[in-house]
């Protein structure tokens, strides 16, 4: 039949404002870069320490190169596990206080792999309703009924465990920071409700390593529970400015991971240039934390400022600040004519957002220096009042 039908569902996304166009970048990620031919800043990158063109990162790349070659080979339990995977999972598994890490592709692999590998029919899965995409697909794949509870709410999630009483098994699935609002879990509430349900719990740190938590540890230990979350997904493609993914807890999870998690098993592995960065970036992490608070410094400042030129920032308490529009062609325009003014931040709609709630998502990061966050602003003011927004 073809896919011209294609055709009008694209149509039909670019009449409602949805429709995502994506800049090319045509320079390394740093404070300020090129796009589309333009020299802009850069507000909307997860490069929140500056790692993704680090003079450290990018020489033990380049040795990985040299030592081992561009490609992982095939997948692990074929073709052999190369060294370096070896070495970066027992790094991850130090720097998260944990008995073992496990790689995986990328963090929404590791999602997708975690969750139908533990939970199946008979099974339950309690899900935050604005859990990231990878994780509702990772709950599709299981053949766990799920049940969602409401964002951040520790007394539904009561009410929702209080209403199962036959499941083989429990778990109870969260990010730790959204990845959209900039707003955390309420994790010890959780784990309180995990112990007292017996269930499971598993915290996807995306957003939250490399940002919350002494040198960055991430979610858990910024609530002082390392030892007590059953599983955390990780990925190293935000705040540790690679790529790829990884699950950090027991050393039997992660054993059983390379047993079953489909994604370990059936997609080749990371490659020695990604392994041997990332390994660097836990290293620049474990010595010193002087880029985190950095990153804090500048993520405290912006807000602020924003916050009193009027912008509805939502509920964030982390880097992330989205600038709330509503309605996604408003958010567009404001993206396209910060964009005119030198500024790259991104417009998010549907479906990355609920229908109606369009904003902005502006990322801070350890390397914006404050003049270029006064330029922000100054600009986010001009084009905010041009709009009728503040
Ligand atoms: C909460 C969350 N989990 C998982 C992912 C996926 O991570 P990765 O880009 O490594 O696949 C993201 C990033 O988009 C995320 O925000």
């Amino acid at each position: 039949m073809g896919v011209e039908f294609l055709a009008d569902e694209l149509e039909a996304i670019k009449a409602q404002g949805l429709y995502t166009h994506i800049r090319t970048i045509s320079s390394p990620q740093e404070a300020w870069f090129e796009v589309d031919g333009r020299k802009v800043l850069n507000l909307c990158s997860n490069n929140y320490l500056g790692f993704a063109n680090h003079q450290r990162l990018k020489e033990a790349a380049k040795r990985a190169i040299d030592r081992l070659g561009v490609g992982p080979g095939a997948v692990r339990t074929i073709a052999g596990t190369q060294d370096l995977h070896l070495e970066l999972e027992r790094k991850l598994a130090a720097f998260k206080g944990t008995e073992a890490a496990v790689l995986f592709q990328a963090g929404f692999t590791a999602n997708l792999a975690t969750i139908p590998a533990i939970t199946g029919a008979g099974d339950v899965i309690f899900s935050d309703e604005l859990n990231h995409a990878s994780i509702i697909d990772g709950c599709r794949l299981s053949k766990a009924r799920v049940v969602r509870y409401a964002h951040n709410d520790p007394g539904d999630l009561k009410k929702k465990l209080e209403g199962v009483t036959d499941a083989r098994r429990k778990l109870i699935v969260t990010d730790g920071v959204f990845s959209m609002d900039g707003d955390i879990a309420p994790l010890p509430e959780i784990v309180a409700l995990a112990r007292e349900h017996d269930a499971m719990v598993m915290v996807d740190d995306a957003h939250g390593e490399g940002v919350l938590g002494d040198h960055g540890r991430g979610i858990v230990d910024h609530y002082g529970l390392v030892g007590e979350v059953d599983i955390e997904v990780g990925t190293l493609s935000k705040a540790f400015g690679v790529m790829g993914g990884y699950v950090a807890g027991s050393a039997l999870l992660c054993e059983f991971l390379k047993q079953r998690g489909r994604p370990f098993l059936f997609s080749s592995a990371l490659t020695p240039a990604d392994v041997a960065a990332s390994l660097a970036a836990v290293e620049i992490l474990e010595e010193s934390d002087e880029l985190v608070r950095r990153l804090w410094d500048n993520t405290r400042y912006f807000k602020e400022e924003i916050r009193k030129l009027g912008f509805d920032t939502g509920h964030s308490v982390t880097p992330i600040t989205p600038v709330m529009v509503g309605e996604a062609s408003k958010a567009a325009k404001l993206s396209a004519r910060l964009f005119e003014e030198g500024i790259f931040a991104q417009s998010i709609g549907y479906p990355t957002v609920p229908r109606g709630k369009a904003r902005i998502r502006v990322m801070i990061s350890a390397v914006h220096t404050r003049d270029d966050l006064d330029f922000a602003l100054e600009k986010f003011a001009l084009v905010g009042r041009e709009l009728g927004l503040i």
